[in-house]
């Protein structure tokens, strides 16, 4: 008995069938994820906690970081204790660590209960997600900033990873509260963010997952990034997240963490379709670009013919066998976006006449009009550029116009260098369009 509707089967085929490599992918590695005060005491806490619980169960091992800011701030205005600001950092004084450590507890039994909560909904009397917890965060005073004394506020001296990792053996989620130890038996009040990014850093994580709220990134002209190298997110000017989740974005990649994800504290499901799809719908933060252009080897062959073969029934492009693709796959360059080839195109050059055609340019349907076409023929020309020549031309019969854009002009056939003049298709008819490099 399904509870789809039927109009949703055919969505839920495909949505598996995308989403089964990355299940594989995703199993057994090691994931962190911030979880602030504010994700936790939103309406969609019970259906975050749902899809921890799922990563859990295709065998992630998970270490879950909360904060619990405002819960703080809420017992200490109950308590009607006032604390003192050192820049952004709160002043931990003796009364107001006893409220963080109640506030810190109950946001931690909280995050237990629900976890129970959300594994008894998915099956009625099954084990509930088991947690473990533990001293395996070291912390030392932050000290005297700007001669304010900070007290209890503390700053992460070292991650216990043996131990972190070994618990990861055991438990399906270790549950990190903002609290650290000293040697000397004190308790410290910390940055759950901050912890976060040291511990991910620290068991070396595939990921490092960020609920705020507002996980997209815009830059200058407020067009939305969905993915950044930390390089391009210091060099530019971005506006959305807070400074800090920014800041531990960075540095996170910094730390050795391979991919950074920003997802959305108050939409369903952000999570999943974060990691369970090609393109997500948060923000993806990673040393190593989420889009490739590079040149082509043998094993993008079927990915290409996969891109081009409609087309090419189309009338659109070209025919080209399987052997003439791979004979001639070489000239190739193609766009792969996290293991799908999005787009492709190829540069013949003609050296004689200090030429090049650039030809079966192609980018998938569901990728065209995001800038792929553009950032392709970009590396093309750059390609052709390479090999010495000073000008390039295309034959095209349905993208004349998206060429002149691109700086292209209408010629005659007689501008194609000779040898490729004998082979032109005069039933094809296509239009010869020529742009010069470096203009
Ligand atoms: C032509 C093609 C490569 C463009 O790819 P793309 O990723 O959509 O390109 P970009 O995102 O950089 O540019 C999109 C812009 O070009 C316009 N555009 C796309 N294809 C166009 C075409 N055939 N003619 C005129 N304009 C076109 C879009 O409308 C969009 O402009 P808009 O947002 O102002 O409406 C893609 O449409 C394609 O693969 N077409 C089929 C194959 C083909 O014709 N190849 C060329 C022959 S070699």
């Amino acid at each position: 008995m399904t509870t789809l509707a039927p109009h949703d089967l055919a969505g839920f085929v495909r949505w598996m069938r995308e989403a089964s490599p990355y299940l594989r992918a995703h199993r057994g590695q090691t994931f962190v994820v911030y979880l602030g005060g504010d994700a936790i005491a939103g309406t969609s806490f019970p259906h975050i906690v749902q899809d921890l619980a799922l990563l859990c169960g295709i065998g992630v091992k998970l270490v879950v970081v909360h904060g619990a800011r405002p819960q703080v701030e809420a017992r200490l205005a109950a308590a009607g204790i006032a604390t003192r600001m050192a820049g952004d950092v709160r002043v931990t004084d003796g009364a107001a660590l006893a409220e963080v450590k109640l506030a810190v507890a109950s946001v931690r039994f909280g995050v237990e209960a629900q976890f129970a909560h959300a594994t008894g909904q998915r099956q009625p009397g099954g084990d509930a997600v088991r947690i473990l917890g533990g001293n395996f965060v070291v912390a030392r005073p932050a000290g005297v900033i700007g001669g304010i004394d900070l007290q209890f506020t503390g700053e992460l001296r070292r991650i216990d990873r043996d131990g972190l990792r070994a618990q990861l053996d055991h438990a399906d989620l270790v549950l990190l509260s903002p609290l650290g130890h000293s040697p000397t038996g004190e308790l410290f009040s910390l940055n759950g963010l901050e912890l976060a990014t040291a511990v991910a850093g620290e068991l070396g994580a595939g990921k490092l997952v960020i609920y705020t709220q507002q996980p997209e990134i815009r830059d200058a002209g407020g067009r939305i990034r969905r993915q950044l190298t930390p390089l391009e997110m210091k060099e530019g000017s971005w506006s959305g997240p807070p400074a800090p989740v920014l800041a531990a974005a960075v540095r996170a990649c910094k730390l050795g963490v391979r991919r950074v994800h920003l997802v959305a504290n108050d939409a369903d499901g952000a999570l999943l379709l974060e990691l369970f799809t090609r393109d997500g719908v948060g923000t993806l933060v990673s040393d190593t670009p989420f889009d490739q252009v590079r040149r082509a080897t043998i094993d993008d062959v079927g990915g290409i013919l996969d891109l081009i073969e409609p087309l090419e029934t189309a009338g659109v492009l070209v025919k080209r066998s399987r052997e003439k693709l791979e004979q001639e796959i070489d000239h190739f360059t193609v766009m792969v976006r996290d293991g799908l080839t999005v787009a492709c195109g190829a540069v013949y050059p003609y050296l004689a006449d200090g030429m090049a055609e650039l030809a079966c340019i192609a980018v998938r349907p569901d990728y065209r009009r995001d800038g792929f076409g553009t950032s392709l023929i970009t590396a093309l020309e750059r390609r052709a550029g390479d090999l010495g020549v000073d000008t390039v031309f295309v034959l095209t019969t349905q993208a004349t116009h998206w060429f002149q854009e691109h700086g292209y002009v209408r010629e005659g056939t007689d501008r194609l260098p000779m040898s490729r003049q004998a082979l032109y298709n005069w039933q094809r008819n296509s239009q010869v369009l020529v742009k010069r490099l470096g203009r």
